[in-house]
């Protein structure tokens, strides 16, 4: 979409074409564009139509209802904070005594409209011209145009002595191509700008990717890694006065958040597979925060590199789901077949780590049949591959 585009899309006819492309979404897009046109909406304005209301029921996963009213790209889409995640941090800023933050990137604003939602004045910069403009237009939509407001410029440019907290969630993918960027010196804004803002700023907080190299840390700021469902999901570094641990994994499901922190260097004990193997939530093994839900669980490792845990007893857990184990066989995909046919099992979950086995071709050599479930879990004991049969421990 060009400003143009998105100019149309704002005046009366272009509100009532998007209210009819959003009864539309989802079905074939040859016929809602037929649709529209035979209602007399231009073909132009159609196409806008139906891709922002396409865009807005995509969104709905990660904005729920609030995606509704929400002006959209799809680059800008991929790269927003999900509603909750945004949520969350906005209140721990809030709760800090954040009162005037620059976002510097704002993208859409998923970030910058959670903080103005906790009552944050925000001050939003961003290089592109449609992205800014619609995420005035998102701050509008919201009913929050007094508290986030929007610059089209330079984030390096922002004068950050008029804020007393900054966020900056940094463009990983390159415009354009939509390519990831895995290189932080290739983030933009730049790495060192982004990390030196923490110098500048009291509260400074970075969104980072997950798999951020923790050397990349810096020094004295709060590592977090944040998964909703189970799926890992962002990092942040929490800078200066927000800092309070130095890692810190935080699992979102609905409404219930379990944190668990720590230093992050520590390494877990190294023992035999006992009874019970627990997965670790991916935000506890990117925190490097295994070694403390050992010690929470009484569980060892069964190899120093191997992010699983085994332990006596099944204890309830927030930080991983647990499987009882009922056998441990080294590899051989003739001898698990034997097996799992032996006892009738027609469908396996497939769990990996350590494994370079493929899950897939596995379930399909493995030529399955039968009415019992199994979990089966590839990884290396001791340095050879092994695989563990089991199922999901009682609750
Ligand atoms: C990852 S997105 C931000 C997403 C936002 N936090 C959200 O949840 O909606 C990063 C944004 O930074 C913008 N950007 C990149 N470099 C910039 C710069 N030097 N100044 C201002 N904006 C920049 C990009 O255009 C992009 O929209």
């Amino acid at each position: 979409m060009d400003l143009d585009q998105f100019a149309a899309l704002r005046t009366p006819e272009g509100s009532a074409a998007l209210a009819a492309a959003t009864e539309l979404a989802g079905g074939d897009p040859l016929t809602s564009a037929a649709a529209l046109r035979s209602a007399g909406v231009p073909a132009g304005l159609a196409a806008t139509a139906l891709t922002q209301a396409e865009l807005r029921r995509r969104a709905v996963g990660k904005f729920g209802p609030a995606a509704a009213g929400m002006f959209l790209t799809r680059a800008g889409l991929e790269q927003a904070t999900r509603g909750p995640v945004a949520a969350r941090r906005a209140r721990r800023l809030r709760d800090a005594g954040v009162r005037t933050l620059a976002d510097l990137g704002c993208g859409l604003g998923a970030d910058a409209l959670a903080a103005a939602r906790a009552g944050i004045r925000v001050y939003g910069v961003e290089a592109d011209p449609v992205t800014a403009a619609l995420a005035a237009a998102n701050a509008e939509a919201a009913g929050l145009a007094d508290l986030f407001t929007v610059e089209c410029g330079d984030a390096t440019a922002f004068d950050v002595s008029r804020v007393d907290g900054v966020f900056c969630d940094p463009a990983r993918r390159r415009a354009g191509t939509g390519r990831r960027i895995f290189d932080p010196n290739a983030y933009s804004p730049p790495w060192d700008f982004v990390t030196g803002l923490a110098e500048r700023v009291a509260y400074t907080v970075v969104k980072v990717a997950p798999g951020l190299d923790h050397a990349l840390i810096p020094a004295g700021a709060e590592a977090e890694w944040v998964s909703v469902d189970g799926d890992l999901v962002e990092a942040a570094l929490w800078c200066g006065g927000l800092a309070e641990v130095p890692r810190r994994a935080t699992l979102l499901r609905g409404d219930d958040v379990r944190r668990l922190t720590g230093a992050g260097d520590r390494e877990a004990p190294v023992g035999p597979v006992r009874r019970f193997l627990y997965d670790p939530d991916p935000a506890v093994v990117r925190a490097h925060l295994v070694a403390e839900l050992a010690t929470e669980l009484d569980a060892t490792l069964a190899d120093p590199d191997i992010a699983y845990l085994y332990a006596d007893e099944a204890r309830p857990t927030p930080f991983g789901r647990c499987l009882e184990i009922t056998d441990v066989l080294p590899f051989s995909l003739k001898r698990l077949r034997a097996l799992l046919r032996e006892r009738g099992v027609g469908r396996v979950e497939i769990l990996k780590r350590g494994s370079a086995l493929e899950p897939e071709k596995l379930r399909r050599d493995l030529r399955l049949s039968g009415g019992a479930a199994a979990s089966l879990v590839l990884t290396r004991v001791a340095d050879a591959p092994t695989v563990l049969i089991g199922r999901p421990a009682a609750a």
